[in-house]
C-alpha cells in the first residue's frame, strides 16, 4: 500500500505525521471519505465542496490548491491499483508546538490513504440491521467534518456491545439527528420520506444529498424536517445512508420492529437507484 503524506508518496507502513501535528494534539483537522468504484473516484466534486466548507468553517487553508487535489487522489488510487474501495483525506492546521491559538505561517498538513472496501455484507443488506438510540453528546457543529469523533466512537462501540449495527443519536429534544457515521431516513406513517434538515446539528452526507435527489426525481413526497425517536418507532420504513454502506435498511430500533421487520419497498428502490448512480 502507498499513502500520500505532505508532498510525498510513501509506503503505507512508513506513512506518519509529526507528534506536534495539530490534528494529533487538538483534533484540529478535517477529513473526507470517498468511494472508489472500478478505479474511479466517485462524487469527487461533492466531497471536495464539503472539504472546502469544513476548511473555511475552521479557517484552515487548502494544503494544496483545490485543483491539485484530484491529481493526488487519482495518483494514490493508481499506485494502490485500487478498484473498489475508499479514499481517506485528512487536512490539519499543520505542525506547531502545542499552544491553543492558531500558529502563524504554518502550512496545513495533508494525508491521503486508500484501501479496498467492498461494502457491507449481503446478509445485512437483505435482512436489514438493528440500531440502538443513544444521547447525542457531540459539540454543536457536527456539520463540520472534523476529526474529533470521540462521541461517535463511543456511541458506535456501545451499539456494537448491544449487538446493533449503528447508534442513532438523539438530542435533548428527543430528535433523531443522525447515526454515528451515517444519516437517517424514515418513511413516516403517511408515506412521506423524512430526514433531519442539513443544519448545524448534522453532517450533510454526500449520500444523503444524492438519495434526496433520487427520491425527488421519483416524485416522492420528501420532507427535510426533524423527527423524534417516538415518531421513528411508528415509521413504515427506515434506512441509513453513508459512503461506506450506501443505503442500508433498518428493521429494528431499540426493541421496536420497524414496519414488517424487513427492508421496505421504498428503501430497496432507493438502494437500487443509488447503486446505479455509483456505477
Ligand atoms: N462518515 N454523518 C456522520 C456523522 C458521518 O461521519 C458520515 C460519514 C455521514 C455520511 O456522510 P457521507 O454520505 O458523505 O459518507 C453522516 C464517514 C464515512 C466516516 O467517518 O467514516
Amino acid at each position: 500500500r502507498v499513502s500520500y503524506v505532505n508532498g510525498r508518496y510513501v509506503a503505507h507502513r512508513d506513512a506518519a505525521v509529526h507528534v506536534d501535528d495539530r490534528g494529533h494534539h487538538f483534533a484540529d483537522a478535517v477529513y473526507e471519505v470517498l468511494p472508489v468504484v472500478a478505479g474511479r473516484l466517485c462524487h469527487l466534486d461533492q466531497h471536495l465542496d464539503r472539504l472546502e466548507r469544513s476548511l473555511a468553517a475552521l479557517a484552515i487553508s487548502w494544503p494544496v490548491p483545490r485543483r491539485v487535489m484530484p491529481i493526488i487522489l487519482a495518483e494514490v488510487v493508481r499506485r494502490n491499483r485500487l478498484k473498489d474501495g475508499l479514499v481517506y483525506i485528512q487536512t490539519s492546521r499543520g505542525v506547531a508546538p502545542r499552544y491553543h491559538p492558531f500558529p502563524l505561517d504554518t502550512p496545513a498538513g495533508l494525508v491521503v490513504s486508500a484501501w479496498a472496501h467492498s461494502g457491507p455484507a449481503a446478509a445485512q443488506i437483505e435482512q436489514g440491521v438493528r440500531v440502538v438510540s443513544q444521547s447525542d453528546l457531540r459539540w454543536k457543529r457536527p456539520d463540520i467534518k472534523a476529526t474529533g469523533l470521540l462521541p461517535n466512537v463511543l456511541a458506535r462501540q456501545s451499539a456494537r456491545e448491544a449487538g446493533a449495527f449503528e447508534a442513532w443519536l438523539i438530542n435533548d429534544q428527543g430528535v433523531v439527528t443522525e447515526g454515528s457515521a451515517t444519516n437517517i431516513f424514515i418513511v413516516g406513517p403517511d408515506g412521506a420520506l423524512l430526514t433531519h434538515p442539513a443544519d448545524n446539528s448534522i453532517l450533510a452526507g454526500v449520500t444523503r444529498g444524492n438519495v434526496l435527489r433520487l427520491a425527488r426525481n421519483l416524485g416522492l413526497e420528501v420532507g427535510e424536517r426533524p423527527f423524534t425517536l417516538a415518531e421513528s418507532l411508528r415509521a413504515r420504513e427506515a434506512f441509513l445512508t453513508g459512503t461506506t454502506m450506501m443505503v442500508m435498511p433498518v428493521v429494528r430500533v431499540d426493541d421496536t420492529t420497524i414496519g414488517e421487520g424487513r427492508p421496505g419497498p421504498l428503501t430497496l428502490r432507493l438502494r437500487d437507484l443509488y447503486q446505479e448512480l455509483r456505477r
